[in-house]
């Protein structure tokens, strides 16, 4: 497969008062064309600041960010706000969690996805007309031409979602971004946006880099997993290697956290103790997790812990993972 994406040591700090305190840490990660590659981790761990990064969405006032973004052989942390604008969409659509918010409350939809065909592409005006129509028809709009005309509070939220994604995919880019595109809809729906999400993948042969906590999301779409914890990535593999054979103790406690389907509902649920640490608090020498296990010996974590291949493709920061077994996680006595 061929690598589209190229994140080499990349970080990201936000400035607060007069101080700038990374949310995303020394992350490098790549991505091939026609592959899912899921990012994880729980609220706080710095997985949309990484998704807007390589977007180029934030406000060079009060945020840097360093390392390389590789696309097309681009350096995209170099480009100006016309060369992203000309990438953005075209070649690298987004999804977003709340697609009122991203959604213009007073265009009707069809003239929001025509602009979108107006500046990236040569598409005459029933050309364009026609566009927004096949593509409100392949999300699964049941009458696209009325939706054409609607505007987006006049929709269900499934719908919207499905409008995003059309949006999204108006200029068949070669990345999606998709930063956590179902978790405002109910379970049924949540199902239907990420299949389509899949089906148009494959066609496409886009990369996807999706972003999620839900981990049932992730065995069912991902080819690959990025495990993120306070900015960094603690464990890297295949969907396979991560679900099989998680090595990290945040991997384990988040796969302890997920409910059981052939569960009885009954059993304890268990919840990783603690919570991730504000970027301005966060304790940068050493295994960030450490505070979180704590019945593992200081000994246990590498002093600069660094990322280290277990098997080929599979990699997990710190060596504290040799410490401990699966069921001894959440054994804090
Ligand atoms: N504009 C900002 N200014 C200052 N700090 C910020 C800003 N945006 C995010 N942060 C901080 O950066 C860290 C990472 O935030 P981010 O939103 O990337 O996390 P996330 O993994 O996407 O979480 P969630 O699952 O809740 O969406 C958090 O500590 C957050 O408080
Ligand atoms: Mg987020």
């Amino acid at each position: 497969m061929k690598k589209i994406l190229e994140i080499k040591n990349l970080e990201t700090a936000f400035r607060i008062k007069d101080d700038y305190f990374n949310a995303v840490d020394n992350v490098s990660l790549d991505l091939h064309s026609n592959e899912v590659l899921a990012i994880v981790g729980e609220s706080g761990c710095g997985k949309s600041t990484l998704a807007t990064t390589v977007m180029g969405l934030h406000n060079e006032n009060l945020t840097k960010s360093t390392g390389e973004i590789i696309y097309d052989g681009k350096n995209l942390l170099e480009l100006s706000e016309d060369e992203l604008n000309k990438i953005r969409t075209k070649e690298i659509g987004m999804i977003f969690q709340d697609p009122l918010s991203s959604l213009n409350p007073l265009q009707k939809i069809g003239k929001q996805i025509e602009e979108a065909l107006v500046y990236h592409t040569e598409l005459k005006k029933e050309e364009r007309e026609a566009r927004v129509i096949e593509l409100l028809t392949q999300v699964g709009i049941p009458n696209p031409q009325r939706c054409a005309k609607q505007y987006p509070h006049e929709l269900s939220g499934g719908m919207r979602q499905r409008v995003m994604i059309a949006m999204a995919l108006s200029c068949k880019p070669n990345i999606i971004i998709a930063d956590e595109p179902t978790t405002a809809l109910d379970v049924t729906i949540q199902a239907q946006i990420l299949d389509l999400l899949k089906q148009l993948q494959e066609e496409m042969h886009a990369g996807v880099i999706l972003i999620t906590h839900d981990l049932g999301v992730v065995a069912e779409m991902a080819d690959r997993v990025a495990v993120l914890y306070a900015g960094e990535v603690v464990e890297l593999g295949t969907s396979e290697q991560v679900f099989q054979n998680p090595q990290h103790p945040y991997t384990r406690s988040l796969l302890r956290s997920i409910p059981q389907l052939d569960g009885d509902g009954n059993e304890d649920l268990y919840a990783i103790e603690g919570m991730v640490p504000s970027i301005k608090n966060l304790d940068r020498t050493g295994c960030r997790f450490a505070p979180r296990v704590p019945w593992l010996k200081e000994e246990a974590h590498e002093k600069n812990p660094s990322l280290h291949e277990v098997e080929a493709g599979h990699f997990v920061r710190c060596t504290c993972h040799k410490h401990f077994t699966f069921e001894e996680v959440g054994n804090n006595d």
